[in-house]
């Protein structure tokens, strides 16, 4: 069993990053700028938006975050978001999810300009990327593509099992899996709450991607030897081994799982740093103008 390690592909991307933004300014050209909305003080929100500002430090980016309180309207968002989409300084930025439930995530989401959705949950970058045309992929997704391609890691003809039909990783995951090349040319199958037999269809799968969110959910003897194991699952649980009194719970039973993987991605240090680094890549490109020129 071999680990794949993403952090030290998301530190290898960040220099990467960084190192273009600095011949960017270097040759008079504009600093990348990403804005961020945090809506509430959900935990989880709070601590990925932070790492979020953070990593733009760290490439060199300028960054801003708008915060709101829960009882934020619904028209105030959009005007925040139309605001935004008008500002020529900001090349892209995001809205934290999930919003409390007055608030509609689809209307927001689509009232975002797509040319600055760096997360890549536009219906227009959405639909682009299933058509296999160039657009902000989501960072997910996009993240768990990169670690596979630079382990070089044969996807083509495998049968990749998907384990969750979220709009944020099992779609879009299970569609890159499935276009034409490597990463990519995969069988797919996706699993969901419904899905009768999932341990059949787990033995049968080579590469296995695990975003359903539910603790420990893959067991060993669900894996065949010699699988790729991508384990998405963050779920915070608590823990008395640690300051903050919880601790980042994956999809898959590491334990069991490893010893059957050939690959298998850890949580922590897993797909979780590469996430950001996509979203800092769209960022850039958002601010090249590389997808979108106008
Ligand atoms: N909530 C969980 N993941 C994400 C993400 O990638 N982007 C946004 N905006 N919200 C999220």
């Amino acid at each position: 069993m071999q680990l794949i390690d993403g952090k030290a592909v998301a530190a290898q991307i960040k220099q990467e990053i960084a190192q273009e933004v600095a011949e960017i300014i270097a040759t008079g050209g504009k600093t990348p700028h990403l804005a961020a909305v945090l809506v509430g003080h959900d935990g989880g929100s709070e601590t990925y938006v932070a790492s979020k500002v953070r990593t733009c430090e760290e490439v060199g980016f300028k960054s801003t975050l708008i915060r709101y309180e829960e009882d934020v309207t619904e028209e105030e968002l959009l005007a925040c978001v139309s605001r935004l989409n008008d500002d020529p300084d900001i090349d892209g930025f995001i809205v934290q999810l999930p919003l409390p439930k007055h608030i509609s995530e689809e209307k927001i989401t689509e009232a975002i300009d797509y040319r600055k959705d760096v997360d890549g949950f536009h219906p227009v970058n959405v639909g682009r990327m299933s058509l296999g045309m160039p657009c902000f992929l989501s960072a997910t997704p996009a993240g768990i593509v990169e670690l596979l391609r630079r382990y070089d890691i044969e996807t083509r003809g495998r049968h990749c099992v998907v384990l969750g039909r979220s709009n944020i990783v099992g779609k879009p995951v299970s569609v890159l899996m499935m276009q034409k090349g490597n990463p990519g040319d995969c069988t797919v199958t996706v699993c969901h709450s419904r899905t009768k037999n999932i341990r059949e269809i787990c033995l049968q799968a080579d590469i296995i991607i695990a975003a359903l969110g539910v603790p420990g959910f893959l067991k060993g003897d669900m894996v065949k030897e010699g699988a790729v194991v991508i384990d998405v699952g963050t779920t915070r649980v608590p823990s008395d081994k640690t300051k903050s009194g919880f601790r980042l719970a994956g999809d898959v039973l590491f334990d069991e799982v490893a010893p059957k993987c050939s690959w298998i991605t850890p949580v922590p240090g897993g797909v979780g740093p590469m996430t950001i680094v996509s979203l800092m890549r769209n960022t850039l490109l958002a601010g090249k103008k590389e997808i979108y020129s106008h």
